[in-house]
């Protein structure tokens, strides 16, 4: 007999849906204790609400979170708003008692961070934040490969994460849909948007960064703001660069922006060992590229793996071999790996604490290019 989990979604935009479709995908694909029920999605405009929980099934509609986190029939709130409204819907689920699964970045800060921190393990109350790339079967893949150390020593970690949608002057800041270039909203640009998930990915298959020098470019300066009616500064940052130290020693390059013509969601990483190198490419999400240096040298070359076997990481709740996954797949695995987590009492990486790491890497980043120096991960 299954347990229910009663969800209560806090935003319907982007993240909404894929996480809706997340909570209707994952009891039929990876079977559970637990099973999600969509009990309410929160939304400030009532009739769009509507419109979502129809559209979506879910049970009920609130226009205020408040009201949701405070309602008995929820067990876990979903957090996909805007980052600046992470940290007070969290504290305040989590001192509800209720679970918290929260959008990345965790927070807009370090600071903010350590406070929704604190408040989830005071509550004590199970929480993971949406790094969802951890969750594309060959990220996890490599992740393997690299535990299993095929890779020997790593010398260097190369990522990239590249969008074009920001070069028009004339595109607002702010409001719904471009609260992304709203400093007050977003915290930072592509640093905490784009890079966080190159960060968090790094983290998890490289270890820690000791400390980073970066570059940030704000390339357009000034934008009308939708809820202001004035042209404004922009505060965030177009473009960030940096590189920086691991602390197993290799050396990191990271390269994020908005204003790469041509490129519309290019997230790559690779990193190179003493034995074999990785490539993975987000717009061919389900290949891993490997090279092998232990091959027989006239046959040694990059092999393009297909990661669809029922041995390779989440495959074998899918089709059969030789048939892919694509992006939404990874926030069911997520989901899956959140249920499984209540299950087995062990929490569901990355947690708030663990996702702490990619803000303070964030802060250093950013603290970087503002004082054009290198700076320690605190
Ligand atoms: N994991 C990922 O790959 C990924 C991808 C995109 C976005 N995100 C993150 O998800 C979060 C949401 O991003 P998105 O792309 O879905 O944005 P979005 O603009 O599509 O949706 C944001 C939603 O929040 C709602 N909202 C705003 N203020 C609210 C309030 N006071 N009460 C209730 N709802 C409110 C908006 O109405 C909208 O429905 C952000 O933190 C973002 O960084 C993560």
């Amino acid at each position: 007999m299954s347990k229910e989990l009663r969800i209560g979604l806090v935003g319907y935009g982007f993240m909404g849906r894929t996480h809706s479709n997340a909570y209707k995908q994952v009891s039929q694909f990876f079977p559970s204790l637990y099973r999600p029920v969509l009990k309410a999605v929160c939304a400030r405009d009532e009739a769009k609400a509507k419109a979502f929980a129809e559209n979506w099934g879910y049970e009920s509609i609130e226009t205020d979170w408040r009201k949701l986190v405070a309602r008995p029939d929820i067990d876990a709130i979903d957090i996909c708003t805007p980052n600046n409204l992470h940290k007070d819907i969290a504290i305040a689920a989590a001192a509800a008692g209720k679970m918290v699964l929260c959008e990345k970045p965790l927070s807009i800060t370090t600071a903010e961070g350590e406070e929704m921190c604190a408040a989830i393990e005071k509550a004590g109350v199970a929480n993971t934040v949406w790094y969802n790339y951890r969750r594309v079967p060959a990220v996890t893949l490599a992740k393997q490969l690299i535990d299993e150390g095929r890779l020997g020593r790593i010398f260097h970690y190369r990522a990239n994460f590249l969008q074009d949608w920001t070069i028009n002057a004339d595109l607002p800041q702010g409001g719904q849909a471009l609260w992304r270039l709203d400093a007050q909203a977003a915290g930072s640009g592509v640093t905490g948007d784009l890079l966080a998930h190159c960060i968090d990915t790094a983290l998890w298959l490289n270890g820690s960064i000791s400390d980073v020098s970066a570059v940030t470019e704000t390339f357009v300066k000034e934008r009308m703001h939708n809820l202001t009616g004035k042209v404004e500064k922009v505060g965030i940052d177009d473009a960030c660069t940096f590189h920086c130290h691991f602390k197993n020693g290799s050396l990191g390059l990271f390269e994020s922006t908005r204003y790469a013509r041509g490129h519309k969601a290019l997230y790559t990483l690779e990193i190179n060992g003493e034995h074999a190198s990785i490539r993975w490419d987000l717009h061919d999400l389900h290949r891993l590229q490997y090279f092998d240096y232990a091959d027989d040298s006239i046959v040694r070359g990059w092999r393009s793996v297909h990661v669809t076997d029922g041995d390779q990481p989440y495959m074998k709740n899918w089709w059969v071999p030789g048939l892919q996954i694509g992006y939404e797949h990874t926030f069911t695995h997520q989901v899956a790996d959140f249920l499984k987590s209540l299950e087995t009492g062990t929490p569901c990486s990355p947690t708030f604490r663990e996702s702490l790491e990619t803000q303070k890497v964030c802060d250093a980043v950013l603290a970087s290019a503002k004082d054009r120096c290198w700076v320690d991960v605190a």
